[in-house]
């Protein structure tokens, strides 16, 4: 049997793949690229904006056909407009045999073993699985390293939100905020290492609240857990994502003085530079706090390059509100952003704001908003000029002739050459030769 797998969204999701393809090949399934040859398809889909629903929708809708002539092919619709849409999905399109939520990926194998069974009964048997039951808890799981990367993975420590920003649908897809327990994530981590990973990304939608969930006595906060992880041997660098600055710890901002694998890399979104908008997404941060929270990082960790996200044309977002966001950006000088355009997302409150902004001033933001950030971007970037990095190799660059890429601790990709064969994972020390817009060149250095 093999299944094929399509994955929308973010590092949440790439990681719940990641278990549902583990949990169908023990259960006999083969993984297979081609979507043509596929006896099971899966596509976990994202809600966050209402591009990203619409290119899931489109892609099961475009399954139909290849079901018509694959009457026992097995659709399974997961992830996060799984979740929220539930049996409307189903009677959208009733070619789909599941659709699964986040929480109920760990059946998987069950419920495609049933489907099979259902298939030679005369009856389908579709099935919609969408608990968000706040007592669950992602079961311990110990991943294997068939697909991917060799050398660099994601562990999940938290599953939803408490947040409820205005504009977000997360909370409604995702649930409430369940921290797994220290011992299930230090146990994935140090399983990870002896499989020979080098380097651990801690996920969750907002790490910094990890353990508020927990029973006081015996709760483990966020800073804690990184130094239980950074302290495992073998681990050559550990980063976290993401983090809403509202519950930055100094705690937190104390790991960067004192944890050598520690990348010197913090992703802190801020969403918008101004205070009344910031008020009506509900971030319970202000402009003055937030550029407190990057002078402590910064005193923390000179080097630290600091990266974010950006929503532009928020409902009623005023020229000023939008100058107010180009102005912090101004005095933080990301050294990248992600930026998108406001989308609604109902039942998330903002869809009930008013809005008179025009898509098409919204667009002129957004243009330029990314404008300014691709200068700031390159100007960061060459500001390492000179610098001797330490690169982790992430492989051979696709052209080949000695061409090699690896990644800093800043996250950036930097390009080097070199006539030795590497692994990826390996360690490489390059002093940078020049800076562009999305990466980096370096000369190797004898070490
Ligand atoms: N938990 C993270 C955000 C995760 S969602 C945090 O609190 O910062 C990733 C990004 O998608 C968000 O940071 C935001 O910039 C963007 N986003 C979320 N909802 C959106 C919406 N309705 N419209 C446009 N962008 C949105
Ligand atoms: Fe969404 Fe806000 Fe939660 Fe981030 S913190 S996932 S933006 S509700
Ligand atoms: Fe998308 Fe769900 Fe992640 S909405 S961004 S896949 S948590």
């Amino acid at each position: 049997m093999n299944l094929y797998i399509e994955t929308f969204g973010c590092q949440m999701n790439d990681r719940d793949s990641e278990i549902m393809v583990q949990l169908l090949e023990q259960a006999g399934y083969l993984l297979c690229q081609d979507i043509a040859n596929a006896d099971a398809i899966i596509v976990n889909t994202c809600s966050i904006r209402g591009k990203a629903e619409q290119k899931a929708y489109s892609l099961l809708g475009s399954l139909r056909r290849i079901k018509e002539n694959h009457p026992t092919l097995i659709i399974a619709a997961t992830g996060c407009v799984a979740q929220q849409e539930g049996k409307k999905m189903l009677s959208r399109m009733g070619h789909i045999d599941l659709v699964i939520g986040p929480q109920g990926i760990y059946d998987l194998p069950r419920l495609f073993a049933d489907i099979r069974q259902s298939q030679s009964a005369t009856s389908s048997a579709s099935q919609v699985i969408t608990p968000q039951d706040s007592q669950f808890h992602i079961p311990p799981f110990l991943p294997d390293l068939k697909h991917g990367n060799g050398h660099k993975r994601f562990v999940t420590i938290m599953q939803g939100c408490n947040n409820f920003c205005t504009y977000c649908i997360v909370p409604f897809a995702r649930g409430r905020e369940v921290s797994r327990s220290k011992e299930d994530i230090v146990a994935e981590a140090s399983h990870l290492i002896d499989l020979g990973v080098k380097e651990i990304t801690l996920l969750g939608q907002n790490v910094n609240s990890y353990g508020n969930d927990q029973d006081p006595e015996q709760r483990t906060t966020f800073a804690e857990l990184l130094r239980a992880v950074a302290a495992l041997p073998g681990l050559v660098r550990l980063r976290f994502t993401t983090s809403n600055p509202k519950d930055l710890s100094p705690a937190l901002m104390d790991c960067f003085k004192d944890l050598p694998n520690l990348c010197h890399h913090f992703h802190l979104p801020l969403q918008s530079g101004s205070d009344t908008i910031l008020s009506r997404m509900n971030r319970k941060y202000d402009r003055a706090g937030y550029l407190n929270l990057v002078k402590g990082l910064r005193q923390a960790c000179p080097d630290l390059a600091i990266t974010t996200d950006i929503i532009v044309g928020f409902p009623d977002e005023s020229d000023d509100n939008f100058q107010d966001t180009m102005d912090l950006m101004e005095e933080v000088r990301y050294n990248a952003a992600f930026s998108f355009i406001y989308s609604n997302r109902p039942p998330a409150r903002s869809c009930d704001f008013p809005d008179t902004i025009s898509l098409e001033v919204k667009k002129q933001r957004l243009a330029i908003f990314q404008q300014r950030q691709k200068e700031i971007s390159l100007e960061r970037n060459q500001e390492y000029i000179g610098q001797i990095m330490e690169l982790m190799v992430e492989g051979e660059s696709k052209s080949g002739h000695g061409q090699w890429s690896g990644r800093a601790q800043y996250n950036q990709i930097v390009n080097f050459n070199s006539t030795t064969t590497y692994t990826p994972g390996d360690l490489v020390q390059v002093k940078i030769t020049e800076g562009l817009q999305n990466s980096l060149r370096g000369e190797l250095v004898e070490s």
